[in-house]
């Protein structure tokens, strides 16, 4: 399997791939399928989990939509999975991104997402002749994110950016690829403003067996960056100083305000996932319409 992008040595499985190849995707090489099989050798419902994660995503990133009448989102670590994009084009993977999930409840809301891999900002250029949809970014350097100067000179971005007001930020199976999770959430709570919605997911290595956590974690050994599974508490104290939502820290399948959405939990994998809401702010509006 080959992809986009010209000049690109595939001697490394990519997150990004892996993942794809996990959600039914098509955008993967033969490393990311070794890596990806890899996975689901040692835990079986790996696919199962990832497609959850992926709709938590998007289900979340809605709901703070309409919750709180937030009209930018950022999904840093977007992966190659490309919904409708600013410019209106269509990706690969068969499950709605946070970006259609977005515009099912607010079709005006902006959406920008980054990625700091060069397999998915190849990918995303050449599904856009001259404008890659997927910034480059990197989540442990927030000024490649929010000072980004796509978000001041771009058309279809100039003057829609407000960080003086509430955002949403989308880190979905990102932060596990990051040495200090801490440092990250403690730069958003510098950077955004208050009733700003951090949505997290993250892959734990409590209640699952050390030995199926080892397979995985060597699995990743053959990609360009290693996970590193985290217990609960570790990922719930990425939320000190934050408002945790309801339901609060949980599988990733049991993540909806009002208990409506119950996916099977596993215990061969398991992310669990998050909503933190940056306190000091009212809920502007109570808007229930749509999402995913
Ligand atoms: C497992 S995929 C998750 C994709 C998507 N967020 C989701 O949950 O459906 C992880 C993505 O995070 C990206 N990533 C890893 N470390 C990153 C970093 N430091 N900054 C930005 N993106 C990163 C990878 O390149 C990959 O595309």
């Amino acid at each position: 399997m080959t992809r986009p992008g010209q000049g690109l040595a595939f001697t490394k499985a990519s997150a990004a791939g892996v993942y794809n190849f996990l959600l039914g995707g098509k955008n993967w090489t033969a490393i990311d399928r070794e890596a990806a099989l890899a996975v689901i050798g040692t835990s079986p419902q790996a696919p199962e989990v990832a497609k959850e994660n992926f709709r938590f995503a998007g289900r979340v990133a809605a709901w703070a939509v309409a919750e709180y009448g937030i009209r930018q989102v950022f999904d840093i670590g977007v992966g190659l999975v490309v919904g409708i994009g600013i410019d209106g084009v269509v990706g690969s993977v068969p499950l709605d991104s946070v970006e259609t999930c977005v515009r099912n409840v607010d079709p005006g809301a902006v959406v920008i997402a980054y990625d700091n891999d060069e397999v998915v900002l190849a990918h995303a250029r050449a599904l856009r002749e001259n404008y890659g949809h997927v910034l480059r970014g990197d989540v442990t350097d927030l000024d490649s994110i929010f000072d980004h100067p796509d978000l001041h000179s771009h058309p279809k971005l100039a003057g829609r950016i407000d960080l003086s007001k509430p955002a949403v930020v989308v880190l979905a199976a990102v932060l596990h690829f990051v040495d200090d999770p801490a440092a990250v959430m403690a730069g958003l709570r510098d950077r955004l403003a208050p009733g700003s919605v951090v949505v997290v997911s993250h892959a734990t290595k409590s209640r699952t067996s050390q030995e199926r956590v080892s397979g995985m974690t060597r699995a990743y050994d053959r990609a360009s960056r290693p996970i590193i599974f985290r217990d609960e508490e570790e990922i719930a104290a990425l939320a000190d100083g934050w408002d945790l939502a309801p339901p609060g820290l949980v599988d990733v399948q049991l993540w909806s305000p009002d208990g409506s959405y119950e996916g099977e939990v596993h215990e061969t994998v398991r992310v669990v996932g998050m909503a933190a809401v940056l306190p000091d702010h009212q809920p502007e509006r109570d808007h229930t319409a749509g999402g995913c």
